[in-house]
């Protein structure tokens, strides 16, 4: 079956460029679950990987650190076609072709199944971006951090993962102090949840 996808490709002189492409199913790896991609955020890193060398390891590969979507077909037994699924890091965009596809093939270790109360729309909004701003949550947590110990300072604020840790933390019950270097942000930080704004410039090292 044919789909489109961005691809990305290296000239000789080590050039990366990124076009809109009709692929077919052969393109896709031999065996895994076939996935309908919904949805792909665009990450930071999705931006670094069309700007250098660091993250594409091989060309050409559709770049998308991650996707949502349904299954389509699975060789794996713990997933059947209609699964809401999603993927983030693994080899995507690296090794392995990533998420700015209409399908995808990988091995089912990499997709978790969604919830019924998350789309594949939500999943990406919160994305991998967000996933890594509850790995941060969790790890905070895990070393003994807890509302009661007084504020929680968030650097990056008005970035990917620093808005979600905003949100995160707020609705966990901590006073959320926010550092940005956008002072325009202030508002859009404070209905993220946090309680006060200050200039990334303070704390800024001379
Ligand atoms: N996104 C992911 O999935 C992911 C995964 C693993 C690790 N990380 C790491 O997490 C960090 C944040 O990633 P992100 O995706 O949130 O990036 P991002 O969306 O680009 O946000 C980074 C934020 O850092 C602040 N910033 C920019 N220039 C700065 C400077 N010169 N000094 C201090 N702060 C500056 C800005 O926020 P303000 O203007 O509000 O200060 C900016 O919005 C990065 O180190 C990234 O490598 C991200």
């Amino acid at each position: 079956m044919s789909f489109r996808a961005i691809l990305a490709t290296r000239s000789d002189d080590g050039a990366i460029s990124a076009s809109l492409q009709t692929l077919d199913d052969t393109a896709l790896s031999d065996s895994g679950v076939t996935v309908a991609v919904d949805w792909s955020t665009l990450n930071y890193k999705d931006a670094v990987a069309l700007a250098g060398p660091q993250i594409i390891q091989t060309f050409p590969l559709v770049p998308g650190i991650d996707f949502a979507g349904s299954v389509v077909s699975s060789d794996d037994a713990r997933f059947s076609p209609g699964d809401n699924v999603v993927a983030t890091g693994w080899g995507l965009s690296q090794t392995h072709h990533g998420g700015y596809a209409q399908r995808a093939r990988v091995p089912g270790d990499w997709l978790v199944k969604l919830p019924t109360n998350i789309n594949t729309r939500d999943a990406m909004a919160i994305g991998t971006a967000g996933f890594t701003a509850m790995l941060s949550v969790l790890a905070l947590e895990h070393g003994g951090v807890s509302p009661n110990r007084g504020d929680i300072l968030v650097t990056g604020a008005s970035g990917g993962v620093g808005s979600i840790a905003i949100t995160l933390l707020a609705e966990l019950g901590y006073r959320v102090v926010a550092s940005t270097g956008k002072p325009d942000e202030a508002d859009y930080l404070r209905k993220l949840g946090a309680s006060e704004i200050l200039d990334r410039a303070l704390l800024s090292a001379e």
